[in-house]
């Protein structure tokens, strides 16, 4: 058996198209969808990652200002300029880029963003209304996930999803969110003991531990979902995930790749989230789209 490879680079297109007409009916009724993402420091990948952010936002037609800030900037600054786009009525969504450096506390700057504002869905508010099966801003990369598995109607009832990592952006929160949609939810992580055990039972199996070629194709169950969240950078300076790709390929029913799967999927949901944040705002009703 050869996996279908959900290119996540091609779903993201189609979507972000639908945005930009979207967006344009909303110019129209005088709302401009706005986001600001801050980022603090200067790792490239960080950077790269929200310049990306910033061209995909402008491209459907938000307006999106990137706040660079500097390595050495004060977690009192930093707040302060929290507290000045929660009160600017140009911004509907606001992402501080993590991680951040270690003298600034991580969790008080995601709580000083406004719930209505906070399109990363890491705000304790919207957690819990997640926990709690709510309408809430969800997290961008498994919000990602979950419209993969809808646009290629993949069905999550009753399936043993394995989730391989527990981090705050992906692995609790698509967890929580795949229990919400009657999946039956495994979490393993860095202690887990006999983790092929797990693997090799799962029906869709999600990788998020950071680890280049972590996951191959003897670790994973006959047809198999395999969602590679990973992005790795190797010595040849070209981006891998968290799979090996070619083995799990010939073992899975569905895969996605690194680069062109979970990534740009990920952006397309931060413009969702915007989006919707402007439609509060103003009180838009929703549409599916
Ligand atoms: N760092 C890596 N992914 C993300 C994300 O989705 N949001 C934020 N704020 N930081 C990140």
């Amino acid at each position: 058996m050869s996996a279908e490879i959900i290119y996540g680079r091609e779903l993201a297109e189609d979507i972000r198209e639908r945005m930009t007409k979207e967006v344009a009916d909303l110019r129209e009724l005088g709302v401009v969808p706005g986001l600001a993402v801050v980022i603090v420091g200067n790792d490239p990948a960080s950077l790269s990652y929200v310049r990306g952010k910033d061209k995909a936002s402008k491209k459907v037609g938000l307006e999106s200002n990137l706040i660079e800030l500097p390595e050495e900037v004060s977690q009192e600054e930093l707040l302060d300029l929290v507290d000045r786009l929660n009160h600017d009525s140009n911004v509907h969504g606001i992402l501080v880029q993590l991680p951040l450096p270690d003298h600034i506390n991580e969790d008080e700057v995601i709580e000083a963003i406004s719930p209505s504002k906070d399109v990363d869905g890491f705000h304790p508010v919207s957690i819990g209304r997640m926990m709690a099966g709510k309408e809430t801003f969800l997290p961008c990369t498994p919000l990602g996930i979950l419209t993969m598995f809808k646009e290629k109607e993949i069905s999550l009832e009753g399936k043993h999803v394995v989730v391989l990592g527990r981090s705050r952006i992906v692995g609790k929160p698509i967890g929580q969110m795949l229990l919400n949609e009657n999946a039956t939810v495994t979490y393993c992580h860095s202690r887990t003991k006999n983790l092929k055990d797990f693997t090799q039972n799962a029906d869709i199996l999600i990788v998020a531990v950071g680890k280049p070629g972590f996951i191959s194709g003897d670790d994973i169950k006959d047809g198999a979902v395999v969602i590679d969240v990973g992005v790795n950078r190797i010595e040849d300076g070209s981006l891998t995930g968290d799979v090996d790709f070619e083995s799990a390929l010939e073992k899975a029913s569905y895969i996605t790749p690194v680069p062109r799967g979970v990534g740009p999927m990920t952006i397309t949901m931060l413009l969702h989230n915007t989006i919707q944040a402007a439609k509060q705002l103003n009180q838009i009703p929703q549409r599916s789209s």
